[in-house]
């Protein structure tokens, strides 16, 4: 991190974390962020649902909730983006305050609740952007929706000629009941929608499936299951998580998800267990608790085959992308590997 970076940052900590987050879309709006591009190795290159990808370090879905920054973050040096979550309706969100920076333990709790300014107004945005590389919109539904999983098809419908990739998010916790749609009924319920909507696509997306930490083993392999059967074409884990053990911080009670350091490992072990229950069958996209080069090494050796990150860039900012390609580029050349694909689940078993 550079002296203006450092600077930067710290007057954003002066703020309150909503406002520091408005202002951090507003400054790489207005240009002053990294204009290199995405970090090019040959060794990071990758493919997954057919897509290429100049590397595995993606941007996780809640920082550009309503794509507003989608060119600037393509040229920050990620490999992918992932913008929303969008729902059929704008809707407020929660009443703030509604998110908080837990520094002492480099996490950030959020119970944002799905705000946005709805779907229509984030696929105009996305039809006007030009992007290096893939794009992904998370979807969710609208807090008094009558039925959730009509919002899933109808979100993916409108702004799927403008992206090249559709998240599932049935993990938030900020939303009640949203969580439930993880269980074997309604999920299977749900796939069949979803994929339904996409078949009837001129040109059907990937499909990915975004998943809580807070799973238990059964399912873990209950969810691993449906989406082999439906075909579903990657398994992002996870979400934030409701768990406060080991927190130092004054906020940790605050209500909502907590993301950042304390979720790395409890992340980790849950993306293992889903390589082990696909089998290596299903590719992952592993998330939570990303601060560093190591991190993501350590989350694709678990078995994901693409990395995303967000709220280290809170503490760390948003150089910090590069940092952890090229870091993860040395590491594995240190590991005498040609292609980041070499890497995917060869240390499986130290976090089942
Ligand atoms: C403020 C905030 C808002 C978020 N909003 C969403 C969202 O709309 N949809 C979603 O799937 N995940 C959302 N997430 C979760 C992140 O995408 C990610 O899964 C989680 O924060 C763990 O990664 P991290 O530790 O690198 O932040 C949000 C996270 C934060 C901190």
């Amino acid at each position: 991190m550079n002296l203006v970076e450092r600077f930067g940052l710290w007057g954003l900590h002066k703020l309150d974390p909503e406002t520091a987050h408005g202002v951090s879309l507003k400054l790489l709006r207005a240009g002053l962020g990294p204009k290199h591009g995405p970090v090019r190795r040959p060794r990071l290159e990758c493919r997954m649902a057919g897509l290429h990808f100049a590397n595995p370090i993606g941007l996780a879905a809640g920082y550009d909730k309503n794509a507003e920054a989608v060119g600037p973050l393509a040229r920050a040096g990620f490999g992918f983006l992932e913008v929303g979550a969008a729902t059929p309706k704008p809707q407020p969100g929660n009443p703030r305050p509604r998110v908080f920076r837990l520094t002492g333990d480099q996490a950030v709790i959020n119970r944002f609740g799905f705000n946005n300014e709805g779907v229509t107004a984030i696929a105009n945005r996305l039809a006007k952007v030009k992007s290096d590389v893939p794009v992904g919109l998370n979807l969710g539904a609208n807090k008094d929706s009558a039925d959730r999983r009509q919002d899933y098809g109808h979100v993916l419908r409108t702004a799927a000629p403008h992206i090249d990739f559709a998240t599932i998010n049935i993990s938030s916790p900020n939303t009640e009941k949203l969580r439930d749609l993880q269980g074997k009924a309604a999920l299977e319920d749900l796939l069949g929608h979803v994929t339904a909507a996409n078949s009837d696509l001129d040109t059907p997306l990937p499909l990915f499936l975004k998943v809580a930490p807070d799973l238990t083993d059964v399912d873990i392999q209950d969810i691993s299951d449906l989406c082999l059967a439906h075909d579903i074409d990657a398994i992002i884990a996870t979400n934030t998580t409701l768990d406060r053990n080991g927190l130092v911080d004054v906020q940790h009670g605050e209500m909502g998800g907590l993301s950042g350091a304390p979720l790395m490992e409890k992340s980790t072990r849950v993306l293992a267990k889903f390589a082990a229950a696909t089998d290596g069958q299903m590719p992952l996209v592993g998330v939570g608790g990303v601060a560093s080069a190591a991190d993501a090494y350590a989350k694709i050796q678990a078995g994901a085959t693409l990395v995303q990150l967000y709220s280290a860039m809170v503490y760390k900012g948003i150089s910090l992308v590069a940092d952890v390609a090229k870091g993860l580029d040395s590491l594995l050349e240190a590991d005498g590997l040609d292609s980041v694909s070499q890497a995917v689940g060869q240390d499986m078993d130290r976090w089942l």
